[in-house]
């Protein structure tokens, strides 16, 4: 089980909305929403564009690559049936942590899905 680690300030975010941090050699784009904090992986899981340059849009971030939209909380991608891989966050005392256990859903959240340890 791995440990949780400093990300960023959660005053940076709160300004930006979106911010790209990268954890050794994983890059993160982390959102900033109604108060709460996602953390999914910034290389979209279709062709690689980076979800950090996304929009938010309705508890979504749409890819700048081909308009994707993934849900913020899960990851899942209601279109096409995928879903791209997120990380636990937690905030204490004005700090982000993240911890380096990405997870992907199986199937469509709510309809007993599953969630893999994404590699
Ligand atoms: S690269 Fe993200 S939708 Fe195509």
């Amino acid at each position: 089980m791995s440990e949780w680690i400093k990300a960023t300030e959660v005053t940076a975010l709160q300004r930006r909305k979106k911010l790209k941090v990268s954890l050794g050699e994983v890059d993160i784009a982390l959102f900033y929403l109604d108060g709460e904090v996602f953390a999914l992986r910034d290389v979209c899981i279709h062709k690689g564009s980076r979800l950090s340059q996304g929009l938010l849009f309705k508890g979504r971030v749409i890819c700048p690559g081909h308009q994707w939209a993934f849900d913020l909380r899960t990851g899942w991608v209601e279109q096409w049936a995928r879903c791209q891989p997120v990380f636990p966050v937690k905030v204490e005392e004005g700090v982000v942590y993240i911890k380096l256990e990405p997870r992907v859903l199986t199937g469509p959240p709510g309809e007993c899905a599953s969630a893999e340890q994404a590699s």
